[in-house]
């Protein structure tokens, strides 16, 4: 078997426990020299070695043989990095699930914008049968903030349906197909020719709160926005405020600070919002699997690891 050689050890598993048995019946199947355990049943805790988590248990001490931390989700910012012992590998989920189902939701919600979805519904309910012109993805800007997997997978499909894409990120990518900007100064330039603006960026001190009312005013008048990044990247008022003056003409939100925003947020009930629970995508534990234990053998072999985090940028 691929895994055969992974040594024996506890892989503790802290998220979501309907998953994480899905994770134990694979773990069985591919590794069981491993001891899975999802929490809170940590059996010994001197014989954990692997920990995979969305959020980490309060006191890593107790578990002082620990070798390796994967984040169950893509993000990591969740993570409290100056609580971690430096030395600890922390691994940011990088699997194809995820990535697919990314693809998905931004696909869906570049597709509801160009397509003025949000308006049929409108003239539905007042019985309204109007046709609005019709115009072809080439003449639809999109823009992803943040070229890291997650983003690549989106863009390919939005390349592959003919939508005019670009992409900006902290340093330099080319991608097929994508106008790829890259640093501080390219920002305006990159922001000047969106309609439809993709927030995909990962949340550190540098992107907290980047999606601000001096970005917005940096987009065409009348551009969207669909944000899948973090609640922490939205400065919320700035956003109601750019909806509220035509600036911005509408925004799917799949985020939000904090999640669920309060019973009397105006996120709930705004006519130009679009809120989902936080469920752009998510691992998928067959793939996920696979490619946590491919990390452990490369782990275990002394191979760099596929996603590993750097902790000085953040992400
Ligand atoms: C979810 O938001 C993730 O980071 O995977």
């Amino acid at each position: 078997m691929r895994w055969s050689e992974l040594p024996a050890g506890t892989f503790l598993y802290k998220a979501d426990p309907q998953r994480g048995a899905e994770w134990a019946r694979l773990f069985a199947r591919h590794a069981p020299q491993l001891d899975f355990r999802i929490w809170p049943d940590v059996g010994d805790p001197a014989k954990v070695r692997y920990l995979a988590a969305w959020l980490p248990p309060d006191d890593l001490g107790a578990f002082p043989r620990l070798e390796l931390i994967f984040s169950i989700g893509a993000g990591i910012d969740q993570f409290d990095l100056a609580a971690l012992p430096p030395e600890l590998p922390l691994v940011r989920m990088v699997e194809p699930g995820i990535a697919a189902g990314m693809a998905e939701y931004v696909t869906l919600a570049v597709l509801a914008i160009h397509r003025q979805w949000a308006t049929y519904a409108a003239q539905q309910r007042k019985h309204a049968w109007r046709a609005l012109r019709v115009r072809p993805a080439s003449a639809c800007r999109v823009g992803v903030l943040g070229l890291g997997v997650l983003a690549q997978a989106a863009l390919a499909q939005l390349v592959r349906l003919g939508f005019d894409c670009a992409g900006w990120s902290r340093s330099a990518r080319a991608l097929d197909g994508v106008a790829c900007h890259a640093g501080a100064a390219a920002l305006p330039d990159f922001l000047a020719r969106c309609d439809i603006l993709v927030c995909l960026l990962p949340l550190t001190a540098d992107t907290r709160n980047i999606l601000n009312r001096a970005l917005f005013d940096a987009l065409p008048r009348g551009a969207a926005l669909v944000h899948v990044g973090r609640g922490g990247h939205l400065v919320q008022q700035d956003l109601l405020d750019a909806l509220n003056d035509g600036q911005l003409a509408q925004a799917v939100l799949d985020v939000c600070e904090p999640e669920p925003p309060p019973a009397d947020h105006p996120f709930w009930e705004h006519p130009a919002i679009v809120l989902t629970p936080h469920i752009a995508s998510m691992t998928q534990p067959e793939t996920a699997v696979t490619v946590v234990l491919d990390n452990l053998l490369r782990h275990h072999r002394g191979q760099a690891l596929e996603g590993l985090v750097e902790r000085t940028r953040g992400y």
